[in-house]
């Protein structure tokens, strides 16, 4: 165990009190997208914790692959159902590890003409960060360990632990 429920709960209750309140002027809803798949556990209790109207809406990627990985090229497998010219936009993460993904996607949705792009992540891996980026809202800084739960996953498991939680090495054949 490396995060106990309640203290994602209470953080994610703190940092959406923050969200509030700097976006707490707007004429708009704002728009939260969330990256699939690890991020439909943060997303379903930060939308809920969030009190100012926010409208939901979902990207899925993936990178072309490891060696390509590096290039933080990513394909889009969903894009997002609406046009966000001119919205205050919201990424949702689980986890920020190298950046590539987020340094892509801010980039992408960035072009398209919103008022703003900010990311808020439940985690943050600062030792594996490839590409810097100003990240607005972050949960905790975790070291450099193989985390689960809450959305993370390995081999597609745990991803309904309401904890995170580490991995013994031999579960992933490192031992
Ligand atoms: C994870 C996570 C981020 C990305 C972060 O997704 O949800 O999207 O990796 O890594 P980066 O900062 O090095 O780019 P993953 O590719 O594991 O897919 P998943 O969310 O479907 O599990």
């Amino acid at each position: 165990m490396l995060i106990p429920a309640d203290a994602i709960q209470e953080r994610l209750a703190v940092m959406a009190r923050q969200i509030d309140e700097d976006y707490a002027d707007l004429d708009d809803t704002l728009l939260l997208v969330g990256v699939l798949k690890g991020a439909f556990v943060i997303m379903a209790d930060l939308a809920r914790y969030i009190s100012i109207p926010n409208s939901v809406d979902f990207m899925a990627v993936s990178s072309y692959g490891s060696s390509t990985r590096s290039s933080g090229v990513v394909r889009i497998l969903k894009d997002l159902d609406t046009e966000i010219e001119g919205r205050h936009v919201l990424i949702v993460e689980d986890i920020i590890d190298s950046g590539l993904t987020l340094d892509y996607l801010v980039h992408n949705l960035e072009s398209r003409g919103p008022a703003s792009v900010e990311i808020v992540t439940l985690l943050a891996k600062p030792d594996r960060r490839r590409v810097e980026m100003p990240v607005r809202y972050i949960g905790f800084e975790v070291p450099d360990v193989f985390v689960v739960g809450y959305g993370l996953d390995f081999d597609e498991r745990y991803r309904n632990l309401s904890c995170i939680a580490t991995l013994k090495p031999e579960v992933y054949g490192e031992a």
